[in-house]
């Protein structure tokens, strides 16, 4: 019995080390991102966790704009509800958000500066209009110390109604190769 128990632990703990644990987590405002998320969660699994801010972003695509763009001037940091998970316990974490305004939402902003990143990886994904990535990806990397930044996926708000699966698919063996 003593001898089982120690395997059993041995195998608990191989399998444990050889997984790694994946954190899909996003904010979206209009369900573009959330999309992405879906899929990525689809071929990679992992836990799935959605920033959703204490204030809500108004309806009117006008008012949405300027309290974004007043967010981004001011530096604001808007807080978020509870996401239900600690990032603590994840090695791979994809972070999806919208382009606002150049770059992501001031509240994923909040949520990487209230999380330590230390000896993760960060794999962003974001959805936008017109203008692509913007500055996101070097804001993520100067306000996440200690973390291995990926390339990003990034794919226009429009295309994510099609099938994008193939796209995210070739993003994933680029980045863990
Ligand atoms: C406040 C606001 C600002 C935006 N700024 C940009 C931008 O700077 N560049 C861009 O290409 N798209 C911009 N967009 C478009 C969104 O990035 C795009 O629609 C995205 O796919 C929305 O994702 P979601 O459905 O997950 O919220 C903006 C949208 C909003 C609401």
């Amino acid at each position: 019995m003593k001898i089982f128990k120690c395997f059993m632990f041995v195998l608990f703990m191989i399998v444990g080390m050889a997984r790694a644990e994946n954190l899909i987590v996003y904010f979206s405002d209009s369900g573009n991102t959330e999309r992405v998320a879906d899929t990525i969660q689809a071929l990679v699994g992992g836990d799935m966790a959605r920033i959703e801010s204490k204030i809500p972003y108004p309806k009117s695509d006008t008012d949405k704009t300027y309290v974004a763009k007043r967010e981004q001037e001011s530096g604001a940091r808007p807080e978020y509800e509870d996401l239900g998970v600690n990032v603590a316990n994840y090695d791979v974490i994809f972070l999806g958000y919208p382009i606002w305004w150049g770059t992501m939402p001031m509240v994923v902003y909040t949520f990487l500066e209230n999380n330590d990143f230390k000896g993760k990886v960060i794999a962003p994904f974001a959805t936008y209009g017109t203008s692509g990535l913007g500055s996101s990806v070097s804001d993520i990397k100067r306000v996440t110390y200690g973390a291995v930044v990926t390339e990003a996926f990034r794919i226009r708000g429009v295309e994510t109604k099609k099938d994008h699966a193939e796209a995210v698919k070739t993003w994933l063996n680029k980045i863990f190769q």
